[in-house]
């Protein structure tokens, strides 16, 4: 068992922040070897209990923060090298270079190397678990499946299925990309701390064929994930007009086909009605919220206000390589800013821990993780990240400065990097 000593944040039930500038986290395996949070709080209080223990081994951390593993809802780990590709919105970015890009995981040698540097970002990020797409070719997922299990990492991904309205070496067939996801599902699903997501790219690139049988999938896999885009831009929305003309909605071809439900996750959710917030409600699904892919592709503003009125779940996701950065402080900050512009008349203005929790205890929730990952209760696996909030001179002098928690949260969100996270530390 490890016990930190160290100022620690967590989150309670009802999402606020607790705090502790003098914290104690007590660390150790469960019967199967996994490790995970034993106590939290502070140490005056606990430190009798727990410091004394024989065999605690005791880790001091002075002038550091310890926080719960980001959890990133939303990303694409073939997109890597995609990052920074400008194009005039989404529709010629994926033409001119996220397609071309994507065609090159047929190859697992080079799917493998992607995988291994994807990981040692996210974690360099503090980013502990993520819901990511691979591509159409079923060796993309076994890369990035096997670079997480050797890390111990809890990662979730699935093969994208694509079977229209994409070129050569990216298209999959109808028939094969469901028996390859099925295959993959029970090569992957649940092994160790892996979870597959059945990934249709989104509804215009699938035939009503191939979301039918992905929802037929999900139907029959229940605690696998779904993963896809939904009402990111105005001119998809179209398209998904003309080719769907007897849905609703955007979101309504996606539940025509059942694959609106607990575990189902969209990115973008931006160009939505308020029949739109009532079936993410009411089908338990979440919405993945990508402040920086928005902002890079002009996709739009994500409606916080209306989202909140609803009552659905939303967290917050990278989308690299649409997004602009891993660093979930670099998301966080385009969240407030975007929750301020989109919502300049009503005066919205997030709080640095409800932006904290969206990319952590929060998303995990909306992902059906919670008190699983996303927070330092007890209970939960113990992912986590040491920050240094003196990693630079302006961050120490800032910091220095904050006389509550709101303004120490708002000084790492606008002004942190991956150079806040000092450690990444995963439970194995
Ligand atoms: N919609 C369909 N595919 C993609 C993708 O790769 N990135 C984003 N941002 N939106 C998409
Ligand atoms: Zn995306």
């Amino acid at each position: 068992m490890k016990i930190y000593r160290s100022a620690l944040l967590r989150f309670a039930d009802d999402g606020s922040p607790l705090y502790d500038s003098d914290g104690l986290l007590a660390v150790g395996p469960d019967a199967k070897g996994q490790q995970r949070v034993l106590a939290a709080g502070s140490w005056q209080a606990m430190q009798a209990q727990w410091a004394q223990q024989p065999g605690a081994e005791l880790v001091h951390l002075p002038g550091r923060m310890l926080a719960p593993g980001f959890v990133d809802m939303h990303i694409h780990y073939p997109q890597t090298d995609v990052i920074g590709a400008p194009a005039d919105g989404l529709l010629p970015w994926l033409e001119n270079y996220t397609f071309p890009h994507e065609s090159r995981f047929h190859d697992r040698a080079y799917a493998d190397a992607v995988a291994e540097f994807f990981l040692d970002e996210l974690l360099r990020n503090g980013v502990t678990t993520a819901l990511t797409f691979a591509t159409s070719h079923p060796a993309s997922v076994d890369a990035i499946m096997a670079a997480s299990q050797a890390r111990g990492m809890r990662m979730m991904a699935g093969k994208v299925l694509q079977d229209r309205h994409s070129p050569d070496g990216v298209r999959d067939d109808t028939e094969q990309g469901l028996i390859d996801t099925e295959a993959l599902i029970q090569r992957w699903h649940g092994v160790d701390r892996l979870g597959y997501a059945i990934t249709p790219r989104f509804a215009p690139t699938s035939s009503e064929a191939q979301l039918r049988g992905a929802g037929a999938l999900a139907a029959k896999y229940r605690d696998v994930w779904v993963h896809s885009h939904a009402s990111e831009n105005l001119d998809e929305v179209r398209w998904v007009r003309e080719l769907y003309p007897q849905a609703r909605s955007y979101l309504d071809v996606y539940a025509g086909f059942g694959l609106m439900r607990e575990r189902a996750v969209y990115a973008h959710c931006i160009w939505l009605d308020d029949a739109d917030r009532a079936l993410l409600r009411e089908t338990g699904t979440a919405a993945a919220i990508s402040p920086t892919s928005n902002l890079f592709l002009s996709s739009g503003y994500f409606d916080y206000l209306q989202a909140d009125a609803a009552g659905f779940r939303y967290g917050l996701a990278s989308d690299v390589g649409g997004g602009m950065s891993f660093s979930p402080f670099r998301t966080m900050q385009a969240a407030y800013v975007v929750g301020r512009e989109g919502h300049a008349k009503q005066g919205l203005s997030l709080k640095p821990g409800a932006l904290w929790w969206q990319h952590t205890a929060g998303a995990a929730r909306a992902l059906g993780l919670e008190g699983v990952v996303g927070n330092l209760q007890p209970g939960c696996e113990a992912d986590f990240v040491v920050l240094n909030p003196s990693c630079t001179p302006l961050m120490a002098r800032k910091t220095a400065q904050a006389a509550s928690l709101d303004e120490l949260l708002f000084a790492m969100i606008v002004l942190g990097d991956d150079r806040l996270i000092e450690q990444t530390v995963i439970a194995r």
